[in-house]
């Protein structure tokens, strides 16, 4: 079929949830769904790793959120159309010490299962969409839970990413942005960091960048972070207002991209 006479069909679906929709492009509902994507976010594993072995409560939730972020670059990079089929599973034994299990769980919706573990960390995942499509684009919003556990202080992380668009769906060569709040909750604690990511502005402004911050329990800012989710985060500790702490320095988290190079 046609781009055209695609759009003619799908103009009447404007404003609603298309995940159901059968005759919907795959690559619209796939970020989500690719069993073996879910498992390239383990790509960036190591700062979990980092995360568990860490002393200071509040830089542990940095590098945590570092790897959350690293994830978008690992799922960006592995966009192609494929979605797995009811029952499909996908399994990665013992690949640098992390094995990891996903099941497709549900087709319509398209709803994934997924579950990893090495000695530092447990991380479990289902992922599940709601959109909403917008004539050339379509809004994804996560509705899964992501939940990391890091072994060593038994501590449990919850995770909420921020929603995806997926721009010229139908006119225009596709591309992906994410944009929004992601969120991640230290359960017991209540301390959290909220990243913000900056949607992509005109010709390319803005693009990537993320910023945010680790707060207390009692909403009270501790660590700025402030980088690329296509290749850095940086963080520094700071005071109430969320200024830097005189004195401090910026320092390099994560690299994001540095596998590719
Ligand atoms: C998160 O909670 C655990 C207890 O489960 C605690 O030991 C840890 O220090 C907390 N981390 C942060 C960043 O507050
Ligand atoms: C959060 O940090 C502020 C400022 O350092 C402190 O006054 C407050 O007691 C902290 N809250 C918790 C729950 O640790
Ligand atoms: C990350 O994105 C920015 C803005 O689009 C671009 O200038 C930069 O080259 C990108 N970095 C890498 C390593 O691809």
């Amino acid at each position: 079929m046609d781009r055209n006479s695609y759009w003619k069909i799908m103009q009447k679906y404007i404003g609603s949830d298309v995940t159901s929709l059968v005759s919907l492009p795959v690559l619209i509902c796939e970020p989500m769904t690719n069993l073996q994507k879910m498992a390239e976010i383990m790509e960036y594993s190591h700062l979990l790793d980092r995360a568990d072995e860490c002393e200071d409560p509040y830089m542990q939730m940095v590098y945590a959120s570092s790897w959350a972020v690293s994830v978008f670059y690992a799922f960006r990079r592995a966009w192609k159309p494929f979605n797995p089929i009811l029952g499909e599973t996908y399994e990665m034994v013992n690949h640098g010490g992390i094995t990891f299990i996903a099941e497709q769980v549900c087709h319509h919706p398209p709803i994934g299962a997924g579950h990893a573990e090495n000695e530092h960390f447990v991380y479990e995942v289902t992922s599940k969409i709601k959109t909403k499509f917008l004539g050339n684009s379509v809004d994804i919003y996560p509705m899964g839970r992501t939940c990391v556990t890091l072994k060593r202080k038994g501590v449990v992380l919850d995770l909420v990413p921020p929603p995806t668009k997926a721009n010229n769906l139908i006119f225009g060569r596709t591309w992906i942005d994410n944009a929004g709040e992601m969120i991640m909750t230290n359960v017991t604690t209540g301390d959290k960091v909220v990243l913000y990511f900056q949607p992509c502005g005109w010709f390319g402004a803005n693009r990537y960048e993320v910023d945010g911050y680790v707060y207390n329990a009692s909403e009270e800012p501790k660590i700025l972070i402030t980088g690329k989710w296509n290749e850095s985060l940086s963080c520094q500790p700071c005071d109430k207002e969320g200024e830097p702490i005189p004195g401090s320095e910026l320092k390099e988290v994560s690299i994001i991209n540095s596998f590719f190079l």
